[in-house]
């Protein structure tokens, strides 16, 4: 595999660089010794992005990617065992919110009648549906893309497409808050508190409070909109997983948490 020359944002039949690169990092990690997951889907799309002329990025940010590969292997896992459990709580629907390459829908093992939306930007989900039928593989649960920008009325697009709000949902943002400008992460979430009854559940990766371009408090917004909810840190969810320990500081962690939230009333 080539390499491109800049590491820009530039579009692969609509994929960029940053879907690609984190489905790189699944792809390593299924290959690796000891692997968290497994995630046979992300080379699939890695060779049909490079089929369509998609090269690794350059050797500065193949470094910058692969430094956050025992964290972004913990971040898969900490979601993949939310919807598990999501399955195991009686919930039915799943929502994934900026789904991107996320392969959950074929590599989980769904209870039956389980029904998983993905919301992403059509041009992803498109290049996503052709890889996987190129490849002829099927869902483990009943599968709906959902295509729309998050900062368009995507509730609306979501029960268009068969989503029931009477019904409690299992909802994940995953690699999501960053790319959203502080108003649009503060109407997100009173976007996913109207789509959600009570034992609805989120998963949320995001800054701790605090930082700058964070304006909302995501626990404290929660919290105060009737959920109960748990939080972990980067470091403590990848001591979980064996991938550090908090007296190994590893400088490259993203300063995230990880938010689980079930809402009780
Ligand atoms: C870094 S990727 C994360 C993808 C996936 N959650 C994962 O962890 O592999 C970010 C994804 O968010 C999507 N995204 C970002 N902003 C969006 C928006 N406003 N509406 C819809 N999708 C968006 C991008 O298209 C991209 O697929």
């Amino acid at each position: 595999m080539g390499r491109a020359d800049d590491d820009g944002r530039h579009d692969t039949e609509g994929v960029d660089q940053t879907e690609l690169g984190v489905a790189w990092l699944r792809a390593q990690e299924s290959d690796s010794g000891c692997p968290l997951f497994t995630d046979p889907y992300a080379q699939m799309f890695l060779d049909a992005a490079e089929a369509r002329g998609w090269q690794l990025p350059p050797t500065h940010v193949m470094d910058r990617i692969r430094s956050i590969a025992d964290y972004a292997a913990s971040r898969t896992k900490w979601f993949d065992e939310f919807f598990i459990a999501a399955g195991a709580y009686g919930i039915e629907q799943m929502v994934i919110l900026a789904a991107g390459l996320d392969s959950r829908a074929w590599r989980l093992p769904w209870v039956e009648e389980t029904v998983v939306y993905e919301i992403d930007r059509p041009d992803v989900l498109a290049f996503k549906a052709e890889t996987l039928r190129a490849n002829d593989v099927q869902p483990g649960a009943r599968y709906v893309q959902v295509a729309v920008d998050l900062q368009q009325d995507w509730p609306k697009a979501l029960r268009d497409a068969g989503f029931d709000d009477t019904e409690p949902l299992a909802l994940a943002a995953e690699g999501l808050l960053s790319d959203l400008p502080a108003e649009g992460r503060d109407l997100l979430f009173e976007r996913v508190q109207e789509l959600s009854v009570s034992g609805s559940r989120v998963a949320v990766e995001s800054f701790g409070a605090g930082r700058r371009e964070q304006r909302s408090d995501v626990p404290r917004w929660l919290t105060e909109h009737g959920w109960e909810v748990t939080t972990t840190t980067a470091a403590d969810l990848m001591d979980r997983y064996g991938r550090c320990g908090p007296d190994q500081p590893d400088l490259t962690t993203p300063r995230t948490e990880f938010i689980d939230a079930r809402l009780v009333c």
